[in-house]
């Protein structure tokens, strides 16, 4: 018998999840399918992959990174450890909890060199299409070979699709903007800060791109911090310098009009008004619409496409949990291509994303929006032998870490939690957030003695 073909799209936390997944089982004995993984970037790590790039990279593709320089983990890396690879197993040592990006790209490809996860790895190769065919219970799969130039199509049972959804920007645009004699970017863009440096900075949007972008900014010397939200203010105690004001009415010259009639000079505009979930090599059948939530309908347990569960989406939920989310999501994919997860029929299913939208929709603030991640990854754990974590201490660490950030936005990063997985506690880092210019991974793991990363704490 032919063995089953997998595709999977994205070779991000996401796509290797899946890698690891199988993996896993091969390495316990099990007759796994042939997988493939398309990647249109030249190597792995999805968004941690950091690219001075924008726009469009070197093959007029749409660049996919949003990271830029000098980005820290925004929540502590407690809340995100893979449960079958401790950071301590792979630095061979605690680390502190808030790691630069690189330092996190480290972790992500370290668990994949470890796993020899080689496999039939496809960079370069960016999906263009994937059509269903009903009659041969198959999907065809056509991609592009950028390096040569060279289109082609194979045929797989199930596609597993990783593209993620932080990378296509949703641009707004507001009255005055054609003549604002300054830059205006989207966050997707943002790469450093530095270029931002004694300048007034309007950012328009009030979730985390807002508010990272803006404590970076701060951080490398810019003059004024300009915010304009639309729903609700961040409302941290902000330093000096920093204002909050409703929406953005109109640009008139360089000067900014909000909507409760205030006005201020601005240089520079910066649109941290999210992403959207962007499939444009899917057809419409099989393409998954959803704004950033919790809870996206169309999807049985957040993974199966319930219309055709041959397709399997990851990480496409908004984000508390991030990298061991992915997993849990890639075993309960794993075992449903492997036949070791019978799926109910598709209105059980159907009723089964009611039952969680339902719950999700009567939220009521953070504490509950983590509970109920919490919940929904508990939930996925049960199906699988994804190695089991204290999901409850992991909620735990979220809600302190929504703590710590009201008692200081730009302290928070300074603090410690304990790995669920080793109970050990993680040592500070050697020096505060704020004075920490150098995020190299070179410079956050060097001995707090060593004065060559050691910034001056004047
Ligand atoms: C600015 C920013 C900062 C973040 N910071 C944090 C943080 O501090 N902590 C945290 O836990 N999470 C953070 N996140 C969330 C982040 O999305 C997840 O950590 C994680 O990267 C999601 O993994 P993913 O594999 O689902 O998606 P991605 O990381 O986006 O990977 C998707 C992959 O799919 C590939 N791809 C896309 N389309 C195609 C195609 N058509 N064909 C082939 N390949 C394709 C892309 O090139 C990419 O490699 C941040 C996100 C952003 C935007
Ligand atoms: N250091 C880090 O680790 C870091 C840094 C940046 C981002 N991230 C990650 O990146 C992901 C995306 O975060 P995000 O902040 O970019 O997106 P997001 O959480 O989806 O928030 C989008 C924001 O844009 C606002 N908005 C959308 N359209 C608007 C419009 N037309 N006018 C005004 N405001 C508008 C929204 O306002 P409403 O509330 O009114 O809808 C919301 O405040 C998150 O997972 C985050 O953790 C991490």
């Amino acid at each position: 018998m032919t063995k089953k073909r997998v595709a999977v799209i994205g070779a991000g936390p996401s796509g290797l999840a899946a890698l690891r997944a199988f993996s896993t089982a091969r390495k316990q004995g099990h007759d796994v399918p042939e997988i493939v993984c398309f990647e249109k970037q030249p190597s792995a790590g999805g968004i941690w992959n950091y690219t001075w790039r924008t726009g469009l990279d070197e093959y007029g593709e749409p660049v996919h990174g949003s990271m830029y320089r000098f980005l820290w983990s925004n929540g502590p890396k407690e809340g995100l450890e893979f449960s079958d690879y401790s950071f301590e197993e792979h630095f061979g040592r605690p680390i502190p909890s808030y790691p630069p990006r690189a330092v996190l790209l480290d972790y992500i490809l370290g668990r994949m060199k470890r796993d020899d996860l080689q496999g039939d790895m496809r960079y370069n190769t960016p999906v263009r299409d994937v059509q269903w065919d009903a009659d041969a219970d198959n999907f065809t799969v056509t991609v592009e070979d950028l390096a040569n130039s060279h289109v082609y199509s194979e045929r797989f049972d199930y596609v597993i699709c990783a593209s993620g959804h932080f990378s296509t920007p949703n641009v707004p645009t507001f009255p005055g903007f054609d003549l604002f004699p300054g830059r205006i970017l989207h966050a997707h863009d943002f790469r450093d800060a530095n270029e931002f440096t004694g300048k007034d900075i309007l950012l328009v949007g009030s979730s985390y791109s807002a508010e990272d972008i803006a404590s970076q900014c701060y951080k490398y010397g810019a003059k004024s911090i300009i915010f304009s939200y639309r729903s609700r203010p961040l409302g941290f105690d902000w330093p000096e310098g920093f204002s909050e004001h409703p929406l953005l009415e109109k640009v008139d010259g360089n000067i900014a009009y909000f909507s409760n009639g205030e006005s201020r000079k601005i240089d520079a505009i910066i649109l941290c008004t999210g992403y959207k979930h962007h499939f444009p090599f899917l057809p419409d059948a099989l393409r998954l619409k959803t704004n950033n939530r919790l809870y996206p309908l169309d999807l049985y347990k957040g993974v199966c496409w319930i219309d055709n569960p041959k397709l399997l989406y990851l990480g496409m939920q908004d984000q508390y949990y991030t990298f061991n989310m992915f997993d849990a999501q890639a075993w309960f994919a794993r075992d449903v291509v492997m036949g070791r997860l019978e799926l109910p029929a598709a209105a059980d299913m159907t009723a089964d994303t009611h039952v969680w939208r339902r719950r999700e929709e009567a939220l009521e603030d953070a504490y509950q929006e983590i509970d109920f991640q919490t919940d929904y990854v508990r939930d996925l754990m049960k199906y699988t032998d994804y190695p089991a974590f204290d999901l409850d201490k992991v909620a735990e660490i979220f809600k302190e870490w929504k703590h710590d950030k009201a008692e200081g936005i730009m302290t928070f990063r300074d603090r410690s939690y304990p790995s669920v997985l080793t109970g050990t506690m993680a040592p500070p880092h050697h020096t505060v957030w704020m004075k920490a210019l150098d995020d190299s991974l070179e410079a956050f793991l060097a001995p707090a003695a060593n004065p060559k990363h050691k910034v001056d704490a004047d």
